[in-house]
């Protein structure tokens, strides 16, 4: 790409013409230039406004954008990085096979908050910086977890009796983005709201939206009429939800799932469910023995047919853009701010 540009090296000093002409520098880096390629990959596409906010972005920076959606086999994404220059993803995954086969790569964005579907150690290798949108897609999964509370205290909409949320307890566990949101709503629904979160080392935070702070997640749990999870998947958490913590649980109690399903230990959420009928269990992400988990428990399981807490038109613009303005931020300036694989 490139067009000609000259600028007058030499004139007549008689009659001041232009006599002598050169390509200038400018000209130089504009056509030395490689035009960014970025991909926007997603196998569970954004809403069509946030792929439009995206362009716009790109357009500015003058990126060519590439749109992978709705792909079903891994060797579709491995042919579509193959020379892109960023990437923006959803729960999509990352491999250390993908980054392989994206030898232009400088950087991925996940749009949204949980990164432990990019394998950020391969990336590191690599020299890709990997990003994540914190807080961007919070409100929508924040309204689900409320949601969910309500679709499980009247029976899953099955004719019957339910009951309030209004005077019941809620425990949130992980006060983060989506913690603290959940955390807001349930006190305008008049919940008595408490929160565990070791890594919120100032109470400050709690005592301003009102949250009663516990020490323990035994605390939380045997207390919690409803238990909101946000905790990440990460090393320490897989499987450490089980079949002690919700055995704890106030009779009648409800554990919602809008985190991921690799922080249950499911073999206990069955044993509980079963030894426990009173116990219910609500999710965005299908447990694997969704199956088993549905016989156990009939009504007092519900599983969402695909993870749904980010899929509203307003969570997919905030992600989606503010993955595009970090790429660019990234390319153009060297802004690391949301990194995470530092
Ligand atoms: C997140 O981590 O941001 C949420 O789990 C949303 O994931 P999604 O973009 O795949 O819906």
């Amino acid at each position: 790409m490139g067009y000609t540009y000259h600028v007058p090296t030499g004139r007549n000093p008689f009659c001041n013409e232009v006599i002598e002409w050169e390509s200038s520098e400018v000209f130089e880096l504009i056509a030395n230039k490689r035009v960014m390629k970025i991909l926007i990959a997603t196998e569970k596409p954004f809403a069509p406004k946030a792929v439009a906010g995206i362009r716009e972005v790109f357009d500015a920076a003058g990126y060519e954008v590439v749109l992978l959606e709705k792909y079903s086999d891994k060797s579709e994404l491995l042919a579509a990085v193959a020379d892109v220059d960023g990437l923006i993803i959803r729960s999509d995954k990352v491999t250390a096979e993908v980054l392989a086969a994206a030898e232009q790569l400088k950087i991925v964005v996940r749009a949204g908050a949980g990164y432990d579907n990019v394998d950020l150690e391969a990336a590191s290798e690599r020299g890709v910086v990997v990003m994540n949108t914190p807080g961007q897609n919070s409100n929508a999964v924040a309204e689900l977890a409320l949601g969910m509370m309500i679709y499980m205290s009247r029976n899953q909409f099955t004719p019957g009796t339910g009951f309030e949320l209004q005077g019941k307890s809620v425990g949130i566990h992980a006060y983060g983005n989506v913690g603290r949101l959940v955390a807001r709503k349930a006190k305008a629904m008049g919940m008595e709201v408490m929160a565990y979160d070791p890594f919120v080392k100032d109470d400050a935070v709690f005592e301003a939206d009102g949250v009663k702070k516990v020490e323990s997640v035994e605390e939380l749990y045997s207390n919690a009429d409803f238990l909101s999870l946000h905790i990440p998947a990460t090393a320490q958490t897989k499987g450490s939800i089980g079949y002690k913590l919700l055995m704890s649980m106030p009779k009648g109690a409800t554990l919602v799932n809008t985190a991921r399903k690799e922080v249950m230990d499911e073999c206990g959420l069955q044993a509980a469910l079963s030894e426990r009928t009173d116990l219910k269990y609500v999710t965005d992400i299908a447990p694997d023995s969704a199956e088993e988990l549905a016989k156990i428990a009939g009504k007092r399981f519900f599983a969402t047919p695909k993870k749904m807490g980010a899929e509203t038109a307003e969570a997919n613009i905030n992600a989606a853009v503010a993955a595009a303005r970090q790429i660019v931020d990234f390319l153009e300036n060297g802004n690391t701010r949301f990194q995470v694989n530092k």
